[in-house]
């Protein structure tokens, strides 16, 4: 017999506790795991393995809880009542597999690859106007990624300010504070919803070799004003998150950083272990659609769940730093139809901007504390001061 999750005595965490963040946090994530599989937490529970969280990320009784939230803050018309409804993240089943089918192809290994000029010229005039001493979020990690989307958009890298403005505030849709910042993101949907579509008349007029050119005409273009709102809310503060945990870790692990700077083709799998080790996602969430029982536990509908990847991406190989690790199987992107589209874009992004920075940031060393943002939703920096040689 199966028993209710509710049920059963748990070790609690504390998921929306704002202090809750960098070593403290992964000591927590530590002591849980070593508990059991599942703990609690004031919005449901939390699935610490990685075999656990490829159930409930794969398992088609779930559905992220986005529509959720939005009923529960009110959010039921409007730009943003629209676009959440529209957001690929909410879309299930064969609407779903239609619209990856029309993104997909420009996100394949091999088709970021013609990406990688242009991020190593971006990475290489970013770093030239960098200073020791300066916060590495403002001068690498927070620039970076919106130019290669303005780029590989088709939009201007003039407007890579812009396009990060409207992607930061959209993305606090997902945040527990979207009611008191509903007006802005509302905004922020309207002017990147009138950008886009001037950009989609002048691509009809001037196609180019470009996202938004590749999409015309294969959907309606309000599927494909949110396909493009999708790519940029989810290609900005996540690679500008990730670049700045890995500089952070790196100065924490300066061996690391040597043997990456004397040998740069390590990139890649340098790559593979900051994002097992410090996921920038370290929670992806569920709402159960149906009863569903696990492990003899039963999950009763409307249950939330949080994967973590954090802990699940530890499992079976253990807590420390290590490069030359061989990659294991990880939770960081997700698992099943919602798989990360960006995965390939993300890593190149990465990959490339530490091959760049680990020979030309030697002696990588922080010289005030790094300012970490929440952990819930993306899990970034604020700051981080370093200097280097
Ligand atoms: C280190 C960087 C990144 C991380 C850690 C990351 C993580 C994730 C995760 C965990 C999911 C699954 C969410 C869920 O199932 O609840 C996801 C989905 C997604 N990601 Fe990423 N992401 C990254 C970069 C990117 C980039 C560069 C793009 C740009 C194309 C992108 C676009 C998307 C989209 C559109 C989805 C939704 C896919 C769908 O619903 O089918 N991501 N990402």
């Amino acid at each position: 017999m199966a028993v209710a999750a509710q049920e059963l005595e748990l070790p609690g965490f504390e998921y929306l506790n704002p202090e809750l963040k960098g070593e403290r946090f992964h000591a927590e994530l530590k002591a849980l795991r070593e508990q059991g599989w599942l703990a609690s937490m004031p919005l449901g529970f939390v699935v610490l393995d990685r075999e656990g969280g490829e159930f409930f990320l794969r398992s088609r009784s779930f559905t992220f809880p986005g529509l959720k939230i939005a009923e529960i803050f009110g959010i039921d018309d409007g730009p943003l009542a629209e676009e959440i409804r529209r957001n690929i993240l909410h879309i299930n089943g064969a609407d779903h597999s239609r619209l990856r089918g029309l993104v997909n192809p420009a996100f394949t290994p091999r088709a970021v690859e013609r990406w990688r000029p242009f991020m190593r010229e971006t990475i290489t005039a970013l770093f030239e106007a960098a200073r020791p001493g300066d916060d590495l979020v403002e001068a690498l990690a927070k620039p970076y990624p919106s130019r290669v989307i303005a780029t590989l958009m088709g939009a201007p890298v003039a407007d890579a300010d812009r396009l990060w403005t409207w992607s930061n505030l959209i993305q606090r849709q997902f945040g527990m504070t979207v009611a008191e910042e509903r007006p802005q993101i509302e905004r922020a949907v309207t002017e990147f919803s009138a950008y886009t579509e001037a950009l989609m008349r002048e691509k009809r007029a001037h196609p180019g070799d470009d996202l938004v050119s590749g999409l015309l005409d294969r959907a309606e273009d309000v599927e494909l004003l949110h396909l493009v709102l999708n790519v940029l809310v989810g290609g900005v503060d996540t690679t500008q998150a990730q670049l700045a945990h890995a500089l952070n870790l790196f100065a924490a692990h300066p061996d690391q950083w040597q043997r990456l700077g004397d040998d740069p083709d390590l990139a890649p799998q340098a790559v593979e272990e900051v994002v097992r080790f410090e996921p920038i996602t370290p929670f992806t969430a569920r709402i159960a659609m149906e009863d569903v029982v696990f492990r003899d536990v039963l999950f009763p509908k409307d249950t939330i769940v949080l994967v973590c990847a954090h802990s699940g991406n530890r499992d079976g190989v253990g807590d420390t730093f290590d490069i030359t690790r061989e990659p294991k199987r990880l939770l960081t992107f997700g698992a099943g139809p919602h798989y990360c589209l960006g995965v390939n874009l993300a890593k190149a992004e990465l990959q490339q901007a530490l091959a760049h920075l680990a020979p030309r940031m030697r002696g990588l060393e922080l010289v005030a504390e790094p300012v970490y943002g929440t952990i819930d939703g993306i899990y970034g920096l604020d700051e981080l001061r370093a200097t280097w040689r």
